[in-house]
């Protein structure tokens, strides 16, 4: 495989296009269409906070709220206005806040001029409120629809288009839910951040065309967005106890986050708090994946920590790529706060039993008319076989991937846990509700789900460009 060219971050200037060593191009040198130029990222924007949704229902147990989607301008740095979709106007969408338990009633409209959906990333749901096309149709230029369902779980989701959504994310199309548990662990502040990029051409436009590097690799953007803004600030107490709510809505960048001589304490994931939290020095995040972690900004007033995303290698010689700055904490002014202490445990989850392999999926990629294309059991969407369990079944599967470079896995509608990698049994104290995960290249994971709710589920690699370039599946539970 080839990658005509890699792109580099730094602060200062955003993009600075590089041949990538050991790559080759032959692509007769020009590189116009996937280098873009450097985007000058502009004076620093506090993105400390998301617009709220608004609830429009008086009932303290219903969250009913509007979305429309449409189009709208949007500066990024000091590029010129780009045309970015967004739902009500803003991108990324505003943030629903709900609790376990309630809910939730969404009133969307399609103001755009292609059909779309809306999927809920992690949220277990009746499978006709999923917004895939397994299940409902695609709503047209105008329609309408309203989804609707109970929040089960705690934890942070977020929901996007599930149609073109390479296309349709990156144009700006997605948002954060939150749902708050009846446990959960104090802080002094609590943010959300929606990490992402966006890839700008010399106009300001997010161009639909996919060249080599981006559909081998996701759409990497020349501009890093935290809450959908560059060269973000993002202010927490001096000596504060700060909760962070992280989801990485990239098409294809894979964060490994750092914070300088801090470790990051992690106490939660895709389905919600971890019953055993633990410390990391790097936190790897990939497209779709949740994490929810814990750090003393213990610094003096006015200081600004660095949030370092260190290159990680997920093929294609990606990790020998620089560091980059992602955005900065800043602390306010003011008293250093009193340390509190860190969240020692939370309750248990139930673990599901292992068992033999019930289904292989292979992961994989090969070229069809001269095309790159990505394929599970060698068969590429919508032609991969059907997986069908009964309800209430619980089932084991093996995601082996066979090619050179990581794919995040996730799968709709069921969280899964980990029973082992390579045949070796993973750490009882590590158990954890995903439904995204990281598979590397070359490397096999064995997972558990309870398969309880009835429909069509999608299973898919969430580098957009390669579930929508054949990396998807679907399991029927009947
Ligand atoms: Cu977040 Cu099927 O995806
Ligand atoms: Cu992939």
């Amino acid at each position: 495989m080839r990658v005509a060219s890699l792109r580099v971050l730094t602060f200062a200037v955003v993009a600075a296009a590089v041949a990538a060593p050991g790559c080759s191009s032959d692509h007769g040198g020009d590189h116009a269409h996937d280098a873009p130029p450097p985007v000058p990222v502009g004076p620093p924007t506090d993105a400390s906070e998301l617009t709220p949704a608004e609830d429009e229902n008086p009932d303290p147990n219903v969250v009913e709220i509007h979305l429309e989607a449409r189009d709208a301008m949007k500066t990024f740095g000091t590029a010129p206005p780009t045309p970015v979709w967004t739902y009500n106007g803003i991108t990324p969408a505003p943030l629903v806040d709900t609790k376990v338990g309630d809910r939730l009633v969404v009133h969307f409209k399609n103001s755009l001029p292609e059909p779309t959906t809306i999927h809920w990333h992690g949220i277990r749901l009746p499978a006709k409120m999923d917004g895939t096309v397994a299940m409902q149709s695609p709503i047209p230029p105008g329609g309408t629809f309203t989804y609707e369902f109970t929040l089960k779980d705690a934890g942070l989701f977020w929901f996007h288009p599930h149609m073109r959504s390479d296309v349709q994310v990156q144009k700006g199309l997605y948002g954060a839910l939150r749902v708050r548990g009846p446990v959960e662990p104090a802080s002094d502040v609590e943010r959300v951040l929606i990490l992402d990029d966006i890839k700008l051409d010399k106009d300001g436009k997010v161009t639909e065309y996919l060249d080599d590097h981006s559909l081998m690799m996701g759409r990497e953007g020349n501009v890093i967005l935290v809450n959908g803004l560059a060269n973000a600030r993002v202010s927490v107490p001096p000596g504060g106890l700060v909760r962070l709510r992280i989801v990485n809505t990239a098409n294809g960048r894979f964060f490994n986050l750092r914070l300088p001589d801090r470790k990051l304490h992690v106490i939660g994931t895709d389905g919600g708090l971890v019953p055993n939290p633990y410390d990391v020095d790097t936190l790897l995040m990939a497209p779709g994946e949740r994490y929810d972690v814990m750090f003393v900004a213990d610094a003096q007033p006015g200081t600004e920590l660095p949030i370092i995303s260190e290159p990680y290698e997920r093929g294609h010689e990606s990790g020998k790529l620089p560091p980059i700055e992602v955005g900065r904490f800043r602390t306010t002014d003011g008293p250093a706060l009193q340390p509190k202490p860190l969240a020692a445990s939370f309750p248990a989850i139930e673990r599901l039993p292992d068992g033999p392999v019930d289904f292989p999926i292979r992961l994989n990629e090969k070229l069809v008319d001269g095309q790159v294309m990505f394929t599970i059991n060698d068969a590429v969407h919508p032609n991969v076989p059907v997986i069908t369990v009964k309800s209430g079944d619980v089932r084991v599967l093996e995601v082996s991937n066979e090619s050179d470079m990581d794919h995040p896995f996730h799968l709709h509608g069921f969280f899964f846990q980990v029973l082992a990698k390579n045949g070796v049994p993973i750490a009882p104290e590590r158990l954890a509700n995903k439904d995204t995960l990281i598979v590397p290249g070359k490397t096999s994971y064995k997972l558990v789900a309870r398969f309880d709710e009835p429909g069509s589920w999608m299973y898919h690699c969430h580098i957009l460009e390669h579930g929508e370039h054949g990396m998807m599946g679907e399991l029927v539970v009947e």
